[in-house]
């Protein structure tokens, strides 16, 4: 069987396909049961049985036979044959499945024929007239049954399931539906359609039906009808008109089918992808969408797209769906609730806690609280919406009504919701603000043993002085705060400016900087030195910058400015987001830098998605590389005064590139005035500042070890809506948490952090070392790296009170 398909292949490699029936003429059809055939004459059979051979398409890259479904059965089925991840690209009783000893069988009477061991038919395909004289599988993955005069009778690619491949074509009427699960073949929840009104649309199904709920896709096309999909050998899906126009392109990737094995599926999420798995593969290979440069899946973002007034969403009833960092949708359950079958996420999720009592609600209301979550929404599950309202009243109208299961609040306007939720979303294109209700003490997430009376009051204590301070911090964020509003989704598109043409920086006129901008049009970001716009310079690749426009000189010389500029420019090191040129032309003075595609760590780690432990430590690496550079490694001492996630911002790779340094000496800010004078942002800032203490690098050290918990948790050091009071502050609850020795509390749902909690230790130990209020208790940054990195051991870290007397 192995020589013969190798014969093929060498053959093949030289014909046409047209030559494929020419050669079918040439074989001798084999006899008996399991053997490889081109040309199944009628009376063969296959039997469901664990060892039981395939029929092959010539190549042997497809094989049409029975594939086993754990211990459910048995599925008649078609797959590629030489890819060592079962790939199923086509079945005949995927709500049925046989058991062994059932049989598929071309009888002498030209009939296809799935019968179970009993004899019972499960499935036989309909064809007009006369019998059929035989079969075949194809080399292009269909399997057709053919007439006495080679006539196709029936083929596999007319009745697809969920996937189509090359040269398959979906025609009016015909659809894909989605499987239940990756590895449940039965009906799922999605369809994609040609409809018989021409419209190509994905739709959810009303499960356990296949009729269409709700469309959540569909071409746009502006004039003609659709008559079919056409999926052709170059890779491109279009739908085409009678005529083959084409009227809209679903994926236009060129894919050589030469290298690569071919596919677009339904899959279990709904989502439509077209997959490639090149054929020289190593074991390790995988069907992957990444070499493609345009979006190969459609919908761009299910989690958003699907909304209406019944079903249950993308997810399942009382579960959110959220967009993960490969595009891929999550289903999460929010707070007080947990999956119906944790191995089956879209059957959604239940309540954890006993509903409000609707005959006691006076009663009830202390029993509940209301769990914020930012970005959220549950449309079409509303019962009552009131307008001009603030959001502490929505919060109270939602506590005091049993019927309210979760309000959402937006701008003044405020909706309550009942269960079960559907169409649950997160996603930053969202403003809304959910406001879950859940019973108190029965907690989902982070739930520690009950603490102490005395630990209850000293927290309670702290958490008054917190919130004062956290009062004092939103003020003085909302000066501060550095909004960068880098757009995400250019990230893909836009080329990267790799290398500088020279060191040396350049000079800009302000009327080059106004041209690369486009008369700063495009706004980056906004922060306490003014306005970050983007640009191209106008060399051959026209590279991508960001333009800073200072403000407010405080009427430094020209000669002062330059020379800060310059050291700034001699700076150069990996983990430094690199000056380019400058600007200094009268009122104005720019700063020009490479464009950094992926953001700030902000919006990364603070995002709607938590990026892997793994990526958040070699972030954690970056950044203090790149301090100690400024720190100790270039020609001048640089203290960057403001380290802060906003101010971390990502390359293309993910590398951690520090940006804004040197801006501290050269905006001459006055370094020891008080608290209203300082520079750097509230939580981040070493409590000498407030003392009128000497600046020194331990401020960037301090700075750095509030990022670093903030990394290691992937939360804020402030979140004032924590789960329990004690952890408000982060900086606070990961000393408790490492002193109780508790820090799995900590990474509580980080599963790959929970794995390595060895060096979760050891990076807040660092962290608590960085943030000791003594600033000589604090490491100097290449401490921090050695610590980081564990060449040097890190000893237990003191309170970081413990050695300075209180304010
Ligand atoms: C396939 O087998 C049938 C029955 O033996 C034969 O009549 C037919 O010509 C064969 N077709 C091809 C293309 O080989
Ligand atoms: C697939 O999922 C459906 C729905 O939950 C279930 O009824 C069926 O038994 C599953 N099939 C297999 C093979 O697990
Ligand atoms: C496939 O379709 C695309 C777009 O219509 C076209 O450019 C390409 O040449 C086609 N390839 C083949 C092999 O027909
Ligand atoms: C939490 O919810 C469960 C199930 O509803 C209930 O049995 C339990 O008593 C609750 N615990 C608390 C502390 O309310």
């Amino acid at each position: 069987m192995q020589g013969l398909n190798i014969q093929y292949l060498h053959i093949m490699d030289f014909q046409l396909p047209y030559c494929f029936f020419f050669l079918l003429l040439l074989l001798l059809p084999f006899s008996g049961n399991g053997q490889a055939h081109s040309n199944i004459s009628s009376g063969l059979f296959l039997t469901a049985a664990s060892d039981n051979l395939p029929w092959t398409s010539p190549s042997g890259e497809f094989a049409f036979g029975f594939q086993q479904v754990g211990d459910a059965g048995y599925l008649l089925a078609i797959w590629f044959n030489k890819i060592p991840e079962r790939t199923i690209v086509w079945s005949a009783n995927r709500n049925d499945l046989v058991q062994g000893g059932s049989k598929v069988q071309l009888t002498r009477d030209g009939e296809l024929v799935l019968n179970d061991q009993s004899g019972r038919t499960i499935w036989s395909p309909v064809f007009g007239g006369s019998g059929a004289a035989y079969a075949a599988m194809l080399d292009t993955g269909n399997f057709v049954v053919a007439s006495q005069a080679g006539a196709n009778l029936w083929q596999s690619f007319d009745e697809p399931t969920d996937t189509l491949l090359p040269t398959q074509n979906l025609n009016l009427g015909a659809q894909l539906i989605a499987p239940y699960l990756e590895k449940n073949y039965s009906d799922g929840r999605f369809k994609f359609i040609l409809q018989a009104d021409s419209n190509l649309v994905l739709y959810t199904t009303r499960y356990p039906t296949t009729t269409s709920n709700v469309a959540y896709w569909s071409a746009q096309i502006s004039t003609g009808s659709g008559y079919r999909v056409i999926f052709n050998q170059s890779g491109y899906m279009y739908l085409a008109d009678q005529n083959g126009n084409t009227l809209n392109s679903v994926f236009s990737n060129s894919v050589s089918m030469q290298d690569f094995y071919l596919r677009a599926t339904l899959d279990y999420d709904g989502v439509f992808r077209q997959y490639a798995y090149p054929k020289t593969a190593s074991s390790s290979t995988r069907w992957a969408m990444a070499w493609t440069t345009l979006p190969n899946f459609i919908p761009s973002n299910i989690c958003v797209v699907i909304r209406g007034p019944v079903g249950s969403g993308a997810c399942g009833f009382n579960s959110y769906c959220i967009l993960g960092d490969d595009q891929r949708p999550r289903c999460k359950c929010p707070p007080g609730y947990t999956f119906f079958d944790p191995n089956d996420e879209r059957k959604g999720c239940k309540k954890n806690f006993i509903s409000q009592d609707c005959d006691h609600p006076s009663q009830e209301i202390d029993n509940f609280m209301i769990w914020d979550m930012l970005n959220k929404n549950f449309p079409f599950t509303d019962y009552e919406d009131f307008f001009s309202v603030d959001e502490d009243w929505c919060r109270q109208a939602c506590l005091s009504d049993c019927y309210c299961a979760v309000a959402t609040y937006n701008s003044g306007h405020c909706w309550k919701k009942r269960g079960p939720l559907s169409n649950g979303v997160t996603d930053p294109s969202i403003g809304d603000k959910a406001l879950m209700k859940v019973r108190k003490g029965n907690r989902t997430a982070g739930s520690s043993a009950k603490k102490s009376d005395r630990s209850i009051l000293i927290t309670t204590g702290s958490v008054l002085l917190g919130s004062s301070i956290f009062l004092i911090v939103l003020s003085l964020l909302g000066i501060y705060v550095f909004f960068t509003r880098w757009n995400q989704q250019k990230q893909k598109m836009v080329p990267q400016l790799h290398v500088m043409p020279e060191m040396n920086l350049q000079n800009f006129t302000y009327n080059e900087l106004e041209t690369a901008t486009g008369g700063f049009k495009e706004e980056l970001g906004r922060g306490a030195f003014g306005i970050v716009y983007r640009g191209a310079l106008a060399n051959e690749d026209k590279p991508l910058i960001a333009v800073k426009k200072l403000e407010k000189m405080a009427g430094e010389g020209d000669t002062e400015f330059n020379t800060e500029v310059k050291v700034i420019g001699r700076t150069n090191h990996k983990n430094l987001v690199q000056l380019v040129g400058f600007c200094n032309e009268g009122e104005n003075r720019l700063l020009v830098y490479e464009y950094m595609s992926s953001g700030s760590l902000s919006n990364y780690i603070f995002g709607y998605s938590r990026p892997s432990w793994h990526r958040r430590m070699q972030i954690a690496f970056g950044v203090a590389r790149g301090l100690l550079y400024l720190h100790e490694e270039c020609s001048s001492q640089i203290i960057h005064c403001d380290i802060k996630p906003q101010n971390i911002l990502l390359d293309e790779s993910l590398n951690a590139r520090i940006s804004d340094f040197g801006l501290a000496k050269l905006l001459k800010t006055d370094q020891t005035k008080t608290t209203t004078g300082i520079r750097g942002t509230k939580g981040y800032v070493a409590p000498e500042w407030f003392k009128n203490l000497p600046v020194t690098t331990k401020v960037d050290t301090y700075s750095f070890g509030i990022l670093l918990l903030e990394l290691v948790c992937c939360r804020k050091n402030f979140e004032i809506n924590a789960m329990q009071e004690d952890q408000i502050v982060l900086a606070d609850w990961a000393c408790d948490c490492l002193k109780e020795g508790k820090l799995n509390l900590l990474v509580e749902e980080d599963e790959e952090a929970m794995e390595d909690m060895k060096r979760v230790e050891r990076f807040v130990m660092v962290a608590i070392w960085c943030i000791q209020e003594d600033p000589s208790l604090r490491p100097g940054m290449k401490k921090v790296v050695q610590m980081l990195e564990g060449s040097v051991q890190v000893s237990v870290p003191p309170d970081p009170s413990s050695f300075i007397s209180t304010i």
